[in-house]
């Protein structure tokens, strides 16, 4: 089978990053800002990601602004004809830079948010002063007039704040907002049990995003992800393994999938060896679980295979121990039972963070 374009690029160009927000779903083994590649790579590899059908490129991290070269990187992206979005945490960016930006060819604008007042957020964080900075930023990008998504990580120590956070996003003029559930890979696997919600927690919040839904139709788009351990059918993860994204790491490895290293199973090509197109179609990485034929049962036989792709490998890897399982995250797979008393279990923990730093990651053994 040949498939199709990648849709979009996730280019993640540092793991730098001055928060150290627990459940961020960058390695554990972070990459070092001498094995970055230079914005010449990097540019090579936005233009082949064009040339390959890519529509979309999508600058991350890490904290991307950490690149003082991310200017001449956007340009390339915009004459190469891609859609140019930053995800970003901004605290590093003021006015200018932004501007600059946006005359660059920048076209869109996430921010994240670690909760809806300055004493939680910088806390879950690890930054003092993060929360006022992100606000300041937040005007900066209506000031230029980019379009704005807010992104809210949600999880057991900032939910209660959900509705403030919709508030927040209405006030600051945000067309979109982003309720995000966190995903266990990463520092979130690693943090899950100071993180996971109650299951009285999500039903209080899918009653709160419903109502919001309703009170601002045409003011605000809402977008909520549930998180997987309470849920009976999987996420379409990635919209299937290797069928419509890509991600470079910030040393050039080419991943099917932001969080894909947590899959120690796998070997991953290089965009500085390999041309990313050959990547694509032929790499190991991409092959393993692309298309249906490597499904097991229960989906192997399953009429919903080409709706969810089988789920997540990144969480089945993370629960089985082998990425080729069935998500657990479905109902159907012999580990659901497992991976909802491991929530309820966690739910219940009195944990502190982990916090995602250098420092911690090199004192933490691998999961
Ligand atoms: Fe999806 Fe597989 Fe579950 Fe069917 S059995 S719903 S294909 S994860
Ligand atoms: Fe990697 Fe789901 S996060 S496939």
């Amino acid at each position: 089978m040949i498939p199709e374009p990648p849709f979009a690029l996730l280019a993640e160009l540092t793991h730098r990053c001055p928060l150290q927000c627990p459940y961020c779903s960058n390695p554990l083994d972070l990459e070092r800002a001498a094995n970055e590649m230079t914005a010449g790579e990097w540019r090579n590899a936005i233009r082949q990601a064009a040339d390959l059908g890519c529509m979309q490129i999508h600058f991350s991290g890490g904290e991307p602004t950490a690149r003082p070269d991310l200017e001449a990187l956007v340009a390339e992206a915009a004459v190469a004809g891609l859609y140019t979005n930053l995800i970003t945490s901004g605290v590093l960016c003021d006015r200018a830079r932004l501007e600059g930006l946006a005359a660059a060819g920048l076209e869109h604008v996430q921010l994240s948010f670690q909760g809806a007042t300055a004493p939680i957020a910088d806390r879950i964080g690890g930054y003092a002063g993060g929360h006022e900075k992100k606000m300041s930023f937040a005007g900066h990008v209506r000031a230029t007039g980019l379009p704005l998504t807010a992104n809210f990580v949600v999880h057991r120590q900032n939910v209660h704040q959900l509705d403030a956070m919709i508030d927040m996003a209405v006030e600051m003029g945000a067309e979109r907002i982003e309720i995000a559930n966190v995903q266990y890979y990463g520092w979130a696997l690693k943090n899950r049990a100071a993180l996971m919600p109650s299951r009285d927690q999500l039903d209080k919040m899918t009653v709160s995003v419903l109502a919001a839904r309703e009170r601002l139709k045409g003011v605000l788009v809402i977008d909520f992800v549930v998180p997987d351990y309470y849920a009976r059918r999987p996420k379409a993860c990635m919209g299937g393994w290797g069928r419509r994204f890509l991600n470079i790491s910030p040393s050039g490895k080419v991943l099917p999938c932001h969080a894909a290293e947590s899959i120690t199973t796998l070997a991953f090509d290089n965009v500085r060896e390999k041309p990313l197109a050959d990547i694509w179609l032929n790499g190991s990485a991409f092959q393993a679980f692309r298309g249906t034929d490597w499904m097991p049962e229960p989906c192997r036989s399953c009429d919903r295979q080409e709706m969810d792709w089988g789920g997540c490998r990144c969480q089945a890897f993370a629960i089985t121990g082998d990425a080729a399982q069935t998500d657990p995250a479905c109902a159907l797979s012999k580990d659901h039972d497992r991976l909802v008393a491991t929530a309820l279990q966690d739910a219940q923990s009195e944990d502190d963070f982990v916090y995602r730093n250098f420092r911690s990651a090199k004192a933490l053994p691998a999961l």
